[in-house]
């Protein structure tokens, strides 16, 4: 970037506020609390999915998702049973310009009226990451507007509220192709992790196994729909961290031998009932740490606020949400979950993670860098990482 031009287009403050509900507006210079509205375009690349969005935050904690346009690169991966870096970010380059064109089209809202833009900083695919952001950063600096460079799992905790109010804090079970982790949420950018997966995200389970039972990459709906009425029982599968106390998960073990197993198969019923199997232990697992979490997250917080969040793209399948609504009504918690729409990667969520940055006055340098690994608490990856710490530090 040439360094003659101006990087900071507002202040960044990169401290958060453990008691801040984001029910106020946008903050003038002096912090106050201005009442009106944010709206801001957000921008998704972390991944396959290429995404726009405009969302509105009311002074009063509203939320109004403007337009969310997203295109799915799935059949461009499908051939290759996983994701293409290379591939997904050329697409996304080729992809980015038309679809916010199109959000703010279908918002009704010009560039001048808007209050900022946010983009997707990481953790994902670096390649990708970096298209979103750059665009974000060009389309900051010639509107004049705050850029947010968000955590895309930032994005993800928020997404329940895009449809129904959540206050903080809240037990979320982020359940998604890259991540699997349980975090209590106490405000924006404030949160301590409770457990995480050792080895593959659960997403990243269903589509390894889903392809090894011949469905197509992702995976995880068809393996859903494939599982109807199939018999969970029939094929006894691996326990994961059996005996071990804690709320982390390991799913390469169920991946490997259910993978091994679907090799063997030879009916529909077969394939049927493996799916199922698969469906249940994957549920079962996130079921039995999310029990022991919300026993942690008790501990922490009065019974006033005993939330729990399912979000990510695994938090689409019925049967998980089913078991988890059971799961709060048993153990007093509210049950909040989003939209199908915005459990897979979207940029609503994103836009929404960077308006209730704005409206605490938090905005980015134009500096802002990509970041392939970015954890939620980074205090307790640092400190304990689930994943051996990488050139560029602790996985997310
Ligand atoms: O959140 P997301 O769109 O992308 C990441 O940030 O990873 O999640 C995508 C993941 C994929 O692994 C996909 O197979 C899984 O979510 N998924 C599902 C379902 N819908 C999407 N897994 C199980 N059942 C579903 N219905
Ligand atoms: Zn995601």
């Amino acid at each position: 970037m040439d360094p003659r031009v101006p990087m900071r287009i507002t202040g960044a403050v990169m401290t958060a506020h453990l008691d801040h509900s984001p029910r106020t507006g946008a903050r003038g210079e002096d912090g106050d609390s201005l009442p009106r509205p944010l709206t801001v375009l957000g921008i998704e690349t972390s991944c396959d999915e290429t995404a726009a969005a405009v969302v509105r935050l009311d002074p009063g904690g509203g939320v109004k998702v403007l337009s969310s346009a997203v295109r799915t690169q799935g059949e461009d991966h499908a051939p290759f049973g996983g994701v293409v870096p290379e591939i997904a970010a050329r697409a996304h380059v080729e992809t980015i310009e038309i679809l916010a064109a199109q959000a703010l089209d279908e918002a009704g809202v010009t560039r001048a009226a808007l209050d900022g833009v946010a983009a997707t900083a990481g953790p994902g695919l670096v390649g990708g990451v970096m298209v979103g952001l750059a665009f974000a950063k060009a389309a900051a600096l010639a509107l004049g507007k705050p850029l947010v460079a968000v955590n895309h799992l930032e994005g993800h905790a928020v997404s329940a509220r895009l449809a129904q109010d959540t206050p903080y804090p809240f037990l979320l079970l982020l359940v998604s192709g890259g991540h699997c982790q349980l975090l209590d949420v106490r405000g924006v950018g404030v949160r301590r992790r409770l457990g995480s997966t050792v080895d593959d995200a659960a997403g990243e389970a269903f589509d390894k196994i889903g392809v090894a039972l011949g469905l197509t990459y992702p995976a995880g709906p068809a393996l859903e729909r494939l599982a109807e009425g199939g018999d969970p029982r029939r094929f006894p599968l691996p326990v994961a961290l059996k005996g071990r106390a804690g709320c982390d998960f390991s799913f390469s073990g169920l991946k490997t031998a259910a993978a091994r197993l679907a090799q063997s198969l030879h009916t529909d019923d077969d394939r049927r009932d493996l799916a199922a199997a698969v469906q249940a232990a994957i549920a079962g697992q996130l079921v039995t740490r999310t029990a022991r979490a919300m026993a942690l997250f008790a501990k922490d917080h009065g019974p006033g606020d005993r939330r729990f969040v399912v979000a990510g793209g695994v938090a689409a399948n019925t049967h998980l949400r089913t078991r988890l609504m059971d799961l709060c009504q048993s153990e007093g918690f509210s049950f909040a979950a989003p939209p199908l729409a915005f459990c897979t990667d979207n940029a609503a969520m994103i836009a929404l993670a960077g308006a209730e940055r704005l409206a605490l006055g938090l905005s980015d340098d134009l500096d802002a860098p990509a970041r392939p690994r970015w954890p939620l608490d980074e205090a307790a990856a640092a400190a304990t990482p689930t994943h051996r710490p990488g050139r560029k530090g602790a996985k997310a």
